[in-house]
């Protein structure tokens, strides 16, 4: 079983789209695929609860320590959405269970500042200093034809000890298919194909880690 916590000090800044696509693209290999979602907001949990009947289901569970417990023996992935300004005291129930920590980043100044603040407080936590807890960042809703986005991405880049893994653009996919249940992994059509191909390095990262 692979856990993966996807966490930032920022809101808004894609935990729970990231949590969603890539429990959608781990459903679609045919594992069984389960989401924690610790938000109240409950935003991936009501996600796996709406996944038609056409595509393969997730199972969501309401955040909890005990959530880890209720988990079905043949869970293979298992995805940890968390909230907004969560720190090392609110994650500290997932931290100890994640095999892997992804942290969504926006490319705009207040949130790139923002988040060197959390990135800081990540590595005084203990399994991430011993590297028992590989982190990676995944810039997210990029414009790739805009000076800014890439300007962020290079900045980010140079502050962070923990490496981008995936540049993922704005798309308006994530936002309809989110709203049906479903993720760009769900579908097979030229529109989404391109999309898909910029999950690729976070897939291989993870894959490496585990
Ligand atoms: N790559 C993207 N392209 C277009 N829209 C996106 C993308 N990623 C996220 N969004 C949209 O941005 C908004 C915020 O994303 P999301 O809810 O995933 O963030 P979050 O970090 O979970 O927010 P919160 O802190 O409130 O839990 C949502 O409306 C989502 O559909
Ligand atoms: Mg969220």
């Amino acid at each position: 079983m692979l856990t993966t916590l996807v966490a930032s000090s920022k809101g808004g800044c894609g935990k729970s789209t990231l949590v969603t696509q890539l429990a959608s693209h781990w459903a679609q290999t045919g594992q069984h695929t389960a989401i924690i979602d610790a938000d109240r907001q409950g935003s991936s949990f009501r996600w796996a609860g709406m996944r038609p009947d056409n595509v393969p289901g997730v199972l969501g569970l309401q955040g909890s320590r005990k959530a880890l417990q209720k988990l079905p023996p043949d869970t293979r992935q298992v995805l940890i959405d968390s909230p907004a300004g969560s720190g090392e005291k609110e994650l500290e129930p997932y931290l100890e269970q994640a095999d892997v920590l992804l942290v969504p980043v926006l490319p705009s100044s207040f949130d790139l500042y923002a988040t060197l603040g959390f990135i800081e407080e990540l590595q005084s936590i203990n399994r991430i200093r011993r590297g028992k807890l590989p982190v990676a960042l995944v810039a997210n809703r990029l414009k790739p034809w805009t000076h800014a986005s890439q300007d962020a991405v290079t900045q980010l880049a140079e502050q962070s000890p923990f490496p981008i893994v995936a540049q993922l653009r704005d798309s308006q996919a994530y936002v309809l298919l989110g709203a049906l249940g479903k993720g760009i992994f769900d579908y097979q059509s030229e529109q989404v194909r391109n999309q898909q191909e910029d999950w690729k390095p976070l897939l291989r990262w993870i894959k490496r880690q585990h």
